[in-house]
């Protein structure tokens, strides 16, 4: 059977889940029977042959784990609804040792079958190298003719994005929780909650910085409000981390940017969402959300341990080094670290979300630039050009034109200096401007005459080309 054929072919589909089937079979009925039990072995002997027939049809047979589904010799399988949990159990099982794929080969015994499912249906292997545990146990037993292949790499980057993802809505969800439950005057919120957020934020920032910098171009998924301030407290979280501050410290530091437009709150909503220009006592009014956060945040610091960085961000985030800023107070102090490092995150999120009032979006190299131009007056210097190293050249998110007429969007920086202009980039279209869900492709790539397979011309404007960069960092962790 050719290739073409067997992609058709609704036999092989029914052959490949019948193994599956079979496999859950056994592998049950392994739990409740010792290993020379005549039922487990009518099991075993039941996979053997479904086994042993598909190699005769087919010359091979391999299963597949796949994202969300399961293929069998390269094709998809089908489950019916009442037979979902199956496949998921076996997915599972499959994944708990991180095997991404099962082949047998012709002269597979029963013996070794036998041995196999009892291995796959043992609980305790090292959960940091499931994987390679269950392979030694394999070899030990002298296995040869059934292989298992380890999870590929992007599998796993999915899973950790999806859990990058997921930890990222909750922010939001958890802080608009925060927010509705001290406009209905019940503070029962557990500040606990949100510090286990931090700290799990902390964790997908120090495993896959790049990839949560990227969901921070999500903007105005929610209110303004709780959207920009879940992106506050990622880049603040990462600017910190450069800055050399421990774990406990960007803890504490994500908790305080976390909240610290909080006094929003106490703002009439007309003025926060007036999509015009502010008068003056609009503006002394919004003003004041700083001073209000403050107010708020001592109230919840008596109920539930807040550190008090958070009181000292939510009052100085608009305070400047310079003139500028507010609140304007009477006595000259120094701005503590925290509120430095928010207040450059705080107006970089700010500039380059669009807002009703704003009729020019800003990229986030133009607010970069517009931020350094305006640097001393404005910001701690020093902190801000470790912010802008931090951003880089070509910011995750941003949309890319290529040299070979592909575009794409910069999914992850290239940590070497000399390879800051080639990031790893997403190809979202192909050189004949055709939209592609395309690889993730570095530009470091060389062909063999040691050409650069790829570099990057330009960037481009997403609100011209009618694209959402955010989506696609929203698609690739489905
Ligand atoms: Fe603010
Ligand atoms: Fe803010």
């Amino acid at each position: 059977m050719n290739q073409e054929e067997m992609k058709t072919d609704p036999k092989l589909i029914k052959d490949g889940t019948r193994i599956v089937y079979r496999i859950n079979r056994a592998y049950r009925t392994s739990i409740i029977y010792e290993s020379n039990n005549f039922i487990y072995m009518r099991q075993i002997k039941m996979l053997l042959n479904q086994i042993k027939n598909a190699l005769k049809s087919y010359g091979k047979a391999y299963l597949t784990l796949k994202q969300n589904s399961m293929q069998f010799n390269g094709r998809k399988l089908k489950f019916s609804y009442s037979d979902y949990h199956i496949f998921k159990f076996i997915q599972e099982e499959f994944k708990k040792k991180e095997i991404g794929e099962l082949s047998f080969i012709p002269g597979i015994t029963k013996e070794e079958l036998n041995t196999f499912i009892v291995l796959l249906a043992k609980k305790d292997y090292d959960p940091k190298n499931p994987y390679e545990d269950f392979l030694s146990e394999l070899k030990k037993k002298d296995i040869k003719k059934i292989i298992a292949e380890k999870i590929p790499f992007y599998e796993k980057t999915k899973k950790k994005n999806r859990d990058a993802k997921k930890v990222f809505f909750m922010g939001i969800t958890h802080l608009k929780e925060i927010f509705q439950s001290h406009e209905k005057l019940q503070d029962q919120i557990s500040l606990l909650t949100t510090k286990r957020l931090m700290q799990s934020l902390f964790n997908h920032i120090t495993e896959n910085e790049s990839f949560i910098h990227g969901l921070t171009n999500i903007k105005n998924f929610d209110e303004y409000t709780l959207n920009h301030s879940v992106n506050v407290c990622i880049l603040s979280i990462s600017l910190g981390k450069k800055l050399g501050l421990d774990r406990n410290e960007l803890v504490d530091l994500g908790l305080a940017a976390f909240l610290h437009d909080f006094g929003k709150l106490d703002i009439p909503k007309d003025i926060l969402l007036k999509p015009g220009k502010l008068d003056e006592n609009e503006r002394e009014t919004i003003e004041k959300h700083t001073f209000y956060g403050a107010v708020k945040l001592i109230d919840f610091k008596r109920k539930s341990h807040l550190p008090l960085d958070a009181l000292n961000v939510a009052l100085e985030h608009h305070e400047s080094e310079g003139k500028r800023g507010y609140p304007k107070l009477v006595k000259k102090r120094a701005i503590a670290l925290f509120s430095k490092i928010v207040k450059i995150t705080d107006v970089f999120d700010a500039m380059t979300t669009s807002r009703p009032y704003r009729k020019h979006n800003f990229s986030k190299e133009e607010a970069l630039s517009y931020m350094l131009e305006k640097g001393s007056g404005d910001f701690d210097s020093v902190i801000l050009k470790i912010f802008a190293d931090m951003v880089g050249v070509c910011p995750i998110g941003s949309l890319v034109l290529l040299d070979t007429g592909e575009v794409g969007i910069v999914f992850e920086r290239n940590e070497q200096s000399k390879h800051f202009l080639r990031p790893k980039v997403k190809l979202i279209s192909d050189q004949s401007g055709n939209k592609i869900d395309g690889d993730i492709v570095d530009l470091t790539e060389k062909d063999k005459n040691d050409k650069y397979l790829r570099t990057l011309i330009k960037t481009l404007d997403e609100s011209q080309y009618g694209i959402r960069t955010a989506d696609y960092f929203v698609a690739e962790a489905e």
